[in-house]
């Protein structure tokens, strides 16, 4: 496969999951998993906090997947100043020497599959393929942003009067603060990693507080790939002590920030208020997505869609499906049919290959979400609520009906789907219902008519709309991935503009 440039590309194959021998190696691996340590990792060097508490599995609270420590003022303070002192030659070493790194990298994740899937279903409940897709999203981001870093982050010479050279130069910012989600802790957080360093910075990198190891072990691989530890810092740490430091620090030069729309808005209040440089804030957030069905759509097809859509990944993903909205004249049947395929759905351990339904990540996620069934319970009519394991944070995935795209007003994250019956024939407003939540990541249609599916992306805006297929699963290097407006600012991930935010551009005008 070539990639849009037509030049040579391959994402990763990952890992073939109906070869039984592949399967019990995978299985050998989260068996053997030793316990993983995470702290600030500054110049190369792990500190680990006398206060580290052991972190646990989401599927097993009696399950120590490693400890980790916050980093703390004088480490943060460090990190930016050897980020500082490294980042020019970096920046100097140009596009083809960066990409260099990132390849080592992906080759790298590659080598580790096992232990790094192992860690993924252990310390954030990844099924298991989830957890292959995540090493294998991780190592092709390493590789497409290499090759951004040869094919655009390279001079570009500008015609211009005779007798005058003129030159367009891509530089790096400086040093570059990452702040990732922990529903993909490896993808995400290599990802946002791979993108600033391709373009010339260096990062000070903060992962999300409930997956701070499999992070430190990236960190850990792109030294071992050849990165000076200088140019990449780990400062692991809650979000309002350790995030909120980061982002106010007067060294920082840029924020790559993925998570939710709240959190999004204190950054950019924090930003807002900083003295000097004014510096770019990329933020990928969260998502209320919508798929909109028509009489023409084929009924096997419309419940594989939405079943894996909504219920893939224990529904943590930002793309998941939210808002189902299914014509009068069908929706009995299939609302019947999604209810029966939920049930063949197997809740349960992640690391057993039969499980579609891992653990939500964490108490407060799974409370968020008993407090949204109360309400459907109370105000709407749920259909199906699937039994889950005790031990754990599991959540049963959820079928509700509700009468309109707005009884939500901001995202539900986890296995929960709404359906909304619709009169087709008043379309514009069930879509304007939709639309007026503001979001616009992921939007769905499933019809056979052409002019209905234009209709609803005319009318719902969205940053990636699938056709007759899931909504889940974006690939990098063929589905750029990212939202507008509440959803998030772009460039989007996996895309041939995704640097053009990390680097600052420079025009450079001789007379000869
Ligand atoms: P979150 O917003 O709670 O946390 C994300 C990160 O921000 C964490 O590292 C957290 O510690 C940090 N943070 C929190 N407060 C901060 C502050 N004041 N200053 C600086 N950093 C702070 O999100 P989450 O629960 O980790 O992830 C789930 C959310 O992420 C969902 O809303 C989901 O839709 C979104 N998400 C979006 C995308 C996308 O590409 N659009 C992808 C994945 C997840
Ligand atoms: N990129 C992820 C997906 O498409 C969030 O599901």
């Amino acid at each position: 496969p070539v990639d849009l440039y037509g030049r040579e590309r391959r994402n990763s194959e990952g890992v073939d999951l109906s070869v039984g021998e592949e399967r019990a190696r995978l299985a050998a691996a989260v068996a053997r998993l030793k316990p993983v340590e995470a702290g600030a990792l500054v110049g190369g060097k792990l500190t680990l906090g006398c206060n580290a508490p052991p972190m646990t599995s989401p599927a097993d609270p009696d399950l120590v997947v490693g400890k980790a420590s916050e980093a703390v003022k004088p480490e943060i303070d460090a990190a930016f100043a050897r980020a500082r002192a490294a980042q020019p030659g970096w920046d100097a070493a140009g596009g083809p020497a960066r990409a260099k790194v990132l390849r080592s990298m992906g080759d790298a994740l590659e080598a580790e599959r096992e232990r790094l899937i192992a860690l993924c279903i252990r310390e954030a409940g990844k099924t298991l393929p989830d957890a292959v897709a995540e090493i294998r999203e991780a190592a092709d981001f390493c590789r497409y942003y290499a090759h951004l870093a040869e094919t655009r982050m390279v001079p570009e010479t500008l015609k211009g009067p005779a007798g005058e050279s003129n030159v367009l130069e891509l530089h790096g910012r400086g040093v570059f603060v990452c702040i990732s989600p922990w529903n993909f802790p490896l993808a995400i957080f290599t990802g946002q990693v791979a993108a600033a360093l391709a373009a010339g910075n260096a990062v000070l990198a903060k992962p999300a507080e409930q997956t701070p190891l499999i992070a430190a072990e990236a960190v850990r691989l792109f030294h071992g790939a050849g990165l000076d530890p200088d140019l990449l810092a780990l400062v692991p740490g809650r979000g309002e002590t350790v995030g909120a430091a980061l982002v106010s620090h007067p060294d920082c030069d840029g924020v790559a920030f993925t998570g939710g729309t709240e959190t999004a808005w204190a950054i950019n209040r924090t930003l807002a208020e900083r003295k000097g440089p004014i510096v770019p804030f990329i933020a990928e957030t969260g998502g209320l997505n919508g798929m909109f069905v028509d009489t023409t759509a084929l009924k096997e097809q419309v419940i594989d869609d939405v079943v894996l859509s909504a219920f893939g990944s224990a529904g943590q993903r930002c793309s998941a499906l939210r808002l189902l909205f299914l014509p009068n004249e069908t929706a009995d049947g299939l609302v019947e049919g999604i209810a029966g395929a939920m049930d063949a759905l197997v809740v349960g351990d992640p690391a057993d290959p039969a499980t579609d339904v891992g653990p939500v990540i964490d108490e407060e996620a799974r409370g968020n979400l008993a407090a949204h069934l109360e309400r459907l319970e109370r105000e709407a009519k749920v259909v199906r609520r699937l039994p889950a394991p005790n031990r754990g944070t599991f959540f049963g995935p959820v079928l509700a009906e509700v009468p309109s795209a707005r009884f939500l007003e901001r995202e539900v994250f986890g296995p929960i789907l709404h359906v909304v019956r619709y009169d087709p024939a008043r379309l514009r407003e069930a879509a304007a219902d939709l639309a007026a939540s503001g979001y616009g990541l992921t939007l769905g249609v499933h019809s056979r008519i052409e002019s209905f599916a234009e209709e609803v992306r005319r009318l719902v805006p969205a940053g990636n709309v699938y056709v007759n297929r899931s909504i889940i699963g974006a690939v990098v290097g063929v589905q750029p991935f990212g939202g507008e407006g509440l959803s998030g600012t772009g460039p989007k991930a996996g895309g041939p503009n995704a640097l053009s935010r990390y680097c600052l551009e420079r025009a450079v005008s001789i007379n000869i």
